[in-house]
C-alpha cells in the first residue's frame, strides 16, 4: 500500500505491541500508527476483493510496523475501499475511532434505540464517534468531559453534558450503556449507574468494579471491512462528522504528535498529497 494519510493513538508507545512482536521478540526500531488511508501498489498471491490502483482505508496489524510510512503492507481482510469523495486525512481518522464506538456500542453493549448512554470522553476521537453513532441509533446520549468540551459535545448530538470537573456523575442517575475511554475512578463510579440488564464497556482495561447487574466488557477494536464501509458511508453522506484536529506533513509528524498544547481532535499525518 502507498500511504497517502496515517492516523496515531497518543497511547500506542506504551503498548507492548508496538515494542515486541507476537512471540515476544524485540522488533524495535518500531514504526507507530496503525490507521491510513492510501491506495493498493502491489496484491499478495492470492488475495482477493482488491484490485491495484484501488483508494482504501484500513487498520494495520498492532505487532507489525504501521502506517506512518511511505508504504506498508496490510492484511487485505483490513482494508476497505474509501471512495474518491472522502479526503485521506478524513478516512486515516475513522479507523480506530470509528470502529472502537461502533463495535462498543453495537456489537459488545448491544445498543437499541431508546437506551441512555453514558458516553465519557465525549470529545475526544473515541466518545465523538460514541455521541454521534449513539444519537444515529436512537439513544439519548449524555457525554462527559473537560468543562471546555461542553459545547462541541452537545452539537455532536448529546442531550446532556457532565463537566467530570465540578458535576457528581452519580447525578446522572441510571443508564443503560456506559461507553468507559477513561478508566480509573470514572470507570468505577460508572459501575454503579448501569441499570439491570444494562452494560458498561471499556477500551482502557480491565475493570474492577462490575455493575451490580448488568455486564461488563472490555475489548480491543478489531479491523472488520463491513462496519469500516457502515463508517466511511455515514462520513459521506453526513451522518457522522471526523474529527480531525491537526493535519501535519510526514516530516513533521514527530512535533505534530506530541503537541504542547490541548488536542481538540486527532493529529493526522498526510504522507502524499495526490488523490
Ligand atoms: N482498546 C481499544 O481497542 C482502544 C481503541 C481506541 C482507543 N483506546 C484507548 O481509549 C482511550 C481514549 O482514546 P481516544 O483516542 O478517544 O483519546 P482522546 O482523543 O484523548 O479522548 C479522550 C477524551 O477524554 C477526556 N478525558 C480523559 N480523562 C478525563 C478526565 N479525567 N476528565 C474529563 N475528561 C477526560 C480527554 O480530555 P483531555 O484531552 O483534556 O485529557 C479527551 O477529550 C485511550 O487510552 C486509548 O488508548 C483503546
Amino acid at each position: 500500500m502507498q500511504v497517502h494519510a496515517a492516523g496515531y493513538v497518543p497511547t500506542e508507545v506504551e503498548w507492548p505491541s508496538t515494542w515486541k512482536d507476537r512471540a515476544g521478540r524485540d522488533r524495535t526500531p518500531s514504526i507507530l500508527g496503525h490507521e491510513l488511508a492510501g491506495v493498493v501498489t502491489a496484491l499478495g498471491y492470492g488475495t482477493t476483493g482488491l484490485s491495484v490502483g484501488q483508494r482504501v482505508v484500513g487498520l494495520t496489524d498492532w505487532h507489525r510496523d504501521g502506517t506512518l510510512a511511505e508504504y506498508v503492507a496490510v492484511e487485505a481482510r483490513n482494508l476497505a475501499p474509501l471512495p474518491g469523495d472522502v479526503e485521506p486525512t478524513v478516512g486515516a481518522s475513522l479507523p480506530i475511532s470509528g470502529l472502537t464506538a461502533w463495535q462498543g456500542l453495537f456489537q459488545h453493549g448491544r445498543l437499541e434505540a431508546g437506551r441512555t448512554v453514558l458516553a465519557h470522553g465525549a470529545a475526544g476521537a473515541v466518545g465523538n464517534a460514541v455521541v454521534q453513532l449513539a444519537r444515529e441509533a436512537g439513544a439519548y446520549v449524555i457525554g462527559t468531559g473537560r468543562a471546555a468540551d461542553r459545547a462541541k459535545v452537545l452539537d455532536l448530538g448529546a442531550a446532556e453534558f457532565l463537566d467530570l470537573g465540578s458535576d457528581a456523575l452519580e447525578d446522572v442517575g441510571g443508564v443503560d450503556l456506559v461507553f468507559d475511554v477513561i478508566g480509573g475512578d470514572v470507570q468505577r463510579r460508572s459501575a454503579r449507574l448501569v441499570r439491570p440488564g444494562g452494560a458498561r464497556v471499556t477500551v482502557v482495561g480491565p475493570a474492577e468494579a462490575r455493575p451490580a447487574d448488568g455486564r461488563t466488557v472490555d475489548f480491543v477494536v478489531e479491523s472488520d471491512r463491513a462496519q469500516l464501509g457502515e463508517i466511511v458511508q455515514r462520513v459521506r453522506d453526513g451522518r457522522l462528522r471526523a474529527n480531525v484536529d491537526t493535519v501535519a506533513p510526514l516530516d513533521d509528524a514527530v512535533a505534530a504528535l506530541n503537541p504542547t498544547e490541548r488536542r481538540h481532535g486527532k493529529t493526522i499525518i498526510s504522507v502524499r498529497d495526490d488523490r
